[in-house]
């Protein structure tokens, strides 16, 4: 197990700068939303990973997030009460609008989240913060908005402390995001830097970490450059069990202790695959690894399916074309029925042939979303 020494912790502390004061202003930045390879299933306090897991940092489903901030007459109360009640001062304190409209089902999560970073980032209670984001992709497509969302505010947050402390090194700034994008959401510690990203510690990841996320250290072979994610809207409602409840249900699953050593071993192997190129190597474990994670699904207790009749649909046609032309497409799926499938960029227009034709008539309105490898957030 990962041992936390002070001397760690210390790294990520605000080191104040009474020199600059900072009084209003606002930064803006956009980061992306990243599909997992090796997947993260279940956790432990605060958001740390059970198993390491690694993801492709997508290009066009992003976040773009606007933070405002205004200096207080008197600090905000930022605090969890004994009974656990969050308590922020938040009429004042913040407020965060989607698209130009209030969210008031988002005050929880992100008091929460201010809670959490506070203790590493004091200077949060001193403003008062206007959070205004927006998705590339459509309101309730099912893509989880929490990782690029996340991200986003996290990296403002980290502008607003660059800002009062430029001395701040460029590495400790980019870990630093991760490490708070971590405490929103874990996935999102994978949305801010790199096109390969691995969070959780791990014996074949040079200073990987189960605290935030780090770039993949090796070469990547040129079969995975620019590689292609198809993002295949299936079903647009609610989830009917949250991410959260769903990584609370592998405490005492009865395959968990097995599939976080499994994971420990897909990564490992995984990270050979992404150097060598070899392509079926690769589509055998990334579809094994989507199918686990919803087999843990099903196997918990309580269990729950969260694949719709036309992912099983999708995921049949792909064998069945992937068998008739030797192909390397293949999918993935997260924590909902929507269905990412994965190419290489040469394989690209035989491949958007066969969706066309064969699989948009599984999605929701026929939607879907065509996007490829990214390279990490961006400030705007
Ligand atoms: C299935 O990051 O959404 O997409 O930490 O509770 O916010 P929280 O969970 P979240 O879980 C993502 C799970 C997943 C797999 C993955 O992205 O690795």
């Amino acid at each position: 197990m990962h041992k936390i020494t002070i001397l760690d912790l210390n790294e990520f502390i605000y080191k104040a700068k009474t020199s600059k004061l900072l009084e209003d202003g606002s930064f803006t930045w956009k980061a992306p939303s990243n599909i997992a390879l090796v997947k993260y299933w279940g956790k432990r306090e605060v958001q740390i990973p059970e198993n390491p897991s690694i993801s492709f940092t997508l290009s066009d489903c992003f976040t773009e997030t606007t933070l405002g901030f205004k200096k207080r007459k008197k600090p905000a109360k930022v605090y969890k009460s004994e009974n656990n009640i969050t308590v922020t001062s938040r009429e004042s304190h913040f407020d965060i609008f989607l698209d130009g409209k209030r969210k008031p089902e988002f005050y929880k999560k992100i008091g929460e989240f201010i809670i959490r970073i506070s203790p590493l980032t004091p200077f949060i209670s001193d403003y008062d913060l206007l959070i205004k984001t927006h998705n590339s992709f459509p309101h309730s497509s099912g893509i989880a908005s929490s990782a690029s969302g996340m991200a986003a505010l996290a990296l403002c947050i980290m502008s607003m402390e660059k800002a009062l402390n430029p001395d701040i090194s460029e590495e400790l700034f980019y870990k630093k995001a991760s490490y708070l994008a971590r405490l929103g959401s874990g996935s999102a510690a994978r949305s801010i830097k790199g096109e390969l990203v691995v969070w959780g510690e791990h014996k074949d990841i040079k200073k990987s970490s189960d605290w935030y996320g780090v770039e993949f250290p090796h070469k990547v072979h040129e079969n995975f450059k620019n590689y292609q994610d198809t993002i295949l809207l299936v079903d647009k409602g609610e989830k009917v069990v949250s991410s959260t409840v769903g990584h609370n249900l592998m405490h005492n699953h009865p395959f968990a202790h097995k599939r976080f050593e499994q994971a420990n071993e897909n990564l490992s192997k995984l990270t050979e695959i992404l150097q060598n190129g070899d392509l079926k190597a690769f589509v055998n474990l990334v579809e094994s690894e989507a199918l686990t994670l919803h087999a843990m699904m099903m196997t918990s207790n309580p269990y729950f399916i969260l694949m719709k009749p036309n992912t099983l649909e999708i995921i049949n046609k792909i064998w069945a074309f992937r068998k008739r032309i030797n192909s390397n497409i293949c999918f993935t799926l997260d924590a909902g029925a929507n269905v990412h499938v994965l190419f290489p960029e040469k394989e690209k227009e035989t491949v958007n042939a066969f969706i066309s034709k064969e699989l948009i008539q599984f999605c929701h309105k026929n939607e879907y979303i065509s996007d490829s490898v990214g390279s990490g957030a961006r400030q705007m």
